[in-house]
């Protein structure tokens, strides 16, 4: 499955209307949702008729899908027409799914506006929406025929939205990147961080386009991490997906030395590194015995077993380690 073309650029505005003249774009569509709408749009040229949808996690839902592919037909969008998915995560997931399906698939170029989205959703092919109480639960391989980063985006993202999604910048690098954890430890410059994480998933999914094996290494910290997510949710009490990550990087790091994977040594250092760079403090046995209930339902699990990708080294990782759950020790 051919990966998207992966462009970087401080002038989204000209890159747009480049993109659009070279690949000879005469029907188009951006989608947005409210909040990039107004901040992110005007840095566009507006050439193209645009659909706004309601922001956050609340939108992912088949009844969004519905509206935008009924805009698609009340506007005439026709099999040439291209999709330019103008947001975080939300947006380029409904967007990519809607351009997937329309007319059994149409072009569609994501244009991530989130840090999380340059880093991690904008990239890789997966879309979809939520499914009744499950997450991400239909969706599509699909891949955009683009992913155009631009830094300019982040200047009006809320500092919780970034501070979120840097606890993934450290997990890939962790994980799958010991360049970039240097790049971090020496405080190099953002757009050169971003730029190394998102080549970084990109070569990740050329070589597992379906998520069936090295792509799994990102998975890293979200074991634990989905469980407290979901934990948090069930008390009335939800916390940031990137605070969740970060608590689960944590654990899964002692994890991983408990089983022999990791040494002494290297798992003080990510774990110190954890917490410079997130802020984030370990589980408390309260909520640790509180998560328990919500690992049991992850959709990673095999035959009992809770399925892990841990650290083996500072930027590396193996993934598919199955633990009992028996054995998950406080
Ligand atoms: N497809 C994938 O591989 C993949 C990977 C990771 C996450 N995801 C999905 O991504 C979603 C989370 O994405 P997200 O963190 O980008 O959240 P998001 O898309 O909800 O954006 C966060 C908030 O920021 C606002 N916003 C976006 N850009 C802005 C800007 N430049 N200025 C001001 N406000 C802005 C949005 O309107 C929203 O309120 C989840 O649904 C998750 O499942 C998908």
């Amino acid at each position: 499955m051919k990966q998207a073309e992966l462009g970087f650029t401080f002038d989204i505005s000209h890159t747009f209307a480049s993109y659009c003249e070279a690949n000879e774009i005469n029907q188009a569509f951006i989608i947005t949702d409210e909040n990039t709408r107004k901040f992110c749009l005007p840095l566009l040229p507006q050439r193209f008729p645009v659909i706004t949808i309601p922001p956050g996690e609340v939108s992912k839902t088949l009844a969004t899908v519905e509206t935008i592919l009924g805009e698609l037909l009340e506007k005439n969008a026709g099999r040439h027409a291209v999709i330019f998915n103008l947001g975080g995560g939300v947006v380029t997931d409904i967007g990519g799914f809607a351009a997937s399906i329309y007319k059994r698939g149409i072009r569609y170029v994501n244009i991530p506006t989130t840090l999380l989205g340059m880093v991690d959703a904008a990239i890789g092919g997966k879309t979809g929406v939520d499914f009744q109480f499950y997450k991400n639960y239909l969706g599509t391989f699909y891949q955009p025929d683009a992913v155009l980063v631009s830094l300019q985006f982040l200047d009006t993202l809320p500092e919780e939205e970034k501070e979120s999604a840097w606890a993934e910048v450290v997990k890939t690098a962790l994980i799958a990147g010991k360049e970039v954890v240097r790049m971090i430890k020496s405080e190099e410059p953002l757009p050169k961080i971003i730029a190394s994480v998102a080549s970084l998933k990109q070569e990740i999914c050329e070589k597992d386009p379906r998520d069936e094996d090295i792509r799994q290494l990102l998975n890293f910290g979200h074991t634990i991490g989905h469980a407290y997510e979901s934990y948090r949710l069930s008390i009335g009490d939800p916390v940031m997906h990137g605070t969740a990550v970060a608590k689960g990087m944590l654990y899964e790091t002692i994890l991983a030395v408990r089983l022999g994977l990791l040494s002494d040594a290297e798992a003080d250092r990510m774990l110190n590194l954890i917490t410079d760079q997130t802020h984030v403090s370990g589980l408390n046995e309260e909520e640790f015995r509180g998560l328990m209930p919500f690992l049991a339902g992850d959709k990673k699990n095999r035959q009992g077993f809770i399925v892990f990708s841990l650290p083996t080294a500072i930027g590396q990782g193996a993934y598919g380690i199955k633990v009992p759950q028996a054995d998950l020790k406080f």
